[in-house]
């Protein structure tokens, strides 16, 4: 089979230097990947290194071996071009269609899914300039991942950061494992909440569970792969940030609820992949609880924390809203599952089997998916991507009214 295509589009930026850590991760990987940087992306990295790291002469113009033709010929052969870093300039280049080097001639012949990692200063980013050049740019099939928070070039920090060369790699794999197809979640927002709530009890103790938070980690990584703007409320979770979602992390149930309704206000779906405590401990004791020789064991009152699947359900922030819940059981699995279907009222319930050994801290899953209608999409035993992916499958059939 032949190697899979890559243009690795680089536009001028100080990031551009770690671009040249993608390209070896593409290359190793064994995608044949030409890179084309934009004539100031040179003043960052030369063009001897990214001939060197890719195999293939480097140029920035059009204006290099005419006869090939190419500044149609590298766009129509791509399977995937990535531009990383996309400056604000790129961007507003690529949203509206201008062509001036060879990079943006590229883009406009490209028919294949195109990423863009953006980077640039905080600023430059939340400018409404920027932000509808994005919105453009999604909104016709794009997968615009979001900036990292984290140090940006001067001393400041920020949101701008281009994200780990690893988690871009991760979201060009599932991009070119979809194949030739538009991304389906290009211009929607998702919700997605991940990990286990903890409840505390004392500042060293709470009350918690075994969610790992993998499960909503693969659906936020999925749904970016597929051109949505991901928010992942995720609660203690330890997993390394996916690239191009916005994280909000939070503790407790309570934060929870806040963080998924103040997301959820534009979002076109919420999936609840959070494992979320339904009780709480009555009241916090600001001390250390000490155990104390001849006094009984302390009694843990709890009370009930809000349910944010129900709420969520019953009072959907905009019309059309897709919600999605989990359930995990141990015994009458199915059979529970319709049940709690129908007492939360959400549009889809994904249900599985959960034990000592089962499902917590797991890379696989297998899970049946109800639906609202009445009917029943069986998963078998996979990667938690796969279930991910079947999820968001039936959300964009809802999305579009398929
Ligand atoms: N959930 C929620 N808020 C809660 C509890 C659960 O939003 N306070 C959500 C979870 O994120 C999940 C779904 O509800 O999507 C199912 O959670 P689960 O604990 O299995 O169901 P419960 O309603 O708590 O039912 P039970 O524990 O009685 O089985």
């Amino acid at each position: 089979m032949d190697k899979p295509k890559v243009v690795l589009g680089v536009s001028g930026g100080i990031a551009a230097y770690k671009a040249c850590e993608l390209l070896r991760r593409l290359t190793e990987s064994g995608h044949d990947t030409t890179v084309v940087p934009t004539a100031s992306a040179l003043h960052f990295v030369g063009a001897p290194t990214w001939a060197a790291l890719s195999g293939h002469p480097v140029s920035t113009e059009v204006w290099s071996d005419v006869h090939e033709v190419p500044h149609v010929r590298i766009g129509q052969g791509a399977d995937l071009v990535v531009v990383a870093p996309a400056t604000a300039d790129l961007l507003a280049k690529a949203a509206h269609g201008l062509a001036d080097d060879l990079l943006t001639n590229t883009l406009l012949t490209a028919r294949c899914p195109v990423v863009f990692a953006p980077a640039m200063h905080t600023e430059m980013w939340e400018h409404p300039a920027t932000q509808e050049n994005v919105a453009t740019l999604r909104r016709r099939g794009a997968v615009v991942v979001e900036p990292a928070v984290g140090r940006l070039t001067g001393a400041d920090s920020g949101k701008g950061r281009l994200p780990d060369p690893d988690a871009i790699f991760a979201v060009c794999r599932r991009v070119l494992a979809r194949g030739p197809v538009a991304p389906d979640l290009a211009g929607r927002h998702v919700v997605v909440s991940a990990g286990g709530t903890r409840e505390p009890l004392d500042p060293v103790r709470y009350l918690g569970n075994r969610s790992s938070g993998k499960q909503g980690y693969a659906l936020a990584a999925t749904a970016a792969a597929r051109g949505a703007r991901v928010t992942l409320v995720a609660a203690n979770s330890a997993l390394p940030d996916p690239a191009g979602v916005d994280l909000v992390r939070v503790g407790t149930a309570v934060q929870l609820r806040e963080a998924v309704l103040k997301a959820a206000a534009d979002a076109d779906a919420v999936v609840m992949a959070a494992a979320v405590a339904d009780f709480r401990p009555a009241s916090y004791a600001t001390g250390k609880i000490k155990k104390r020789d001849g006094e009984e064991p302390p009694t843990v009152v709890l009370v009930r924390n809000p349910d944010v699947l129900a709420e969520v359900s019953a009072d959907p922030a905009r019309p059309g809203q897709v919600v999605v819940g989990f359930a995990a059981e141990t015994d009458d699995v199915l059979a529970n599952g319709r049940a709690k279907l129908r007492r939360k009222g959400c549009d889809l319930l994904v249900v599985n089997e959960v034990g000592e050994t089962r499902t917590f801290g797991s890379s696989a899953n297998e899970a049946v998916v109800l639906a609202a209608d009445g009917t029943e999409t069986p998963v078998p035993y996979g990667p938690k991507e796969d279930l991910a992916d079947t999820v968001w499958d039936l959300v964009a059939e809802r999305l579009t009214g398929g």
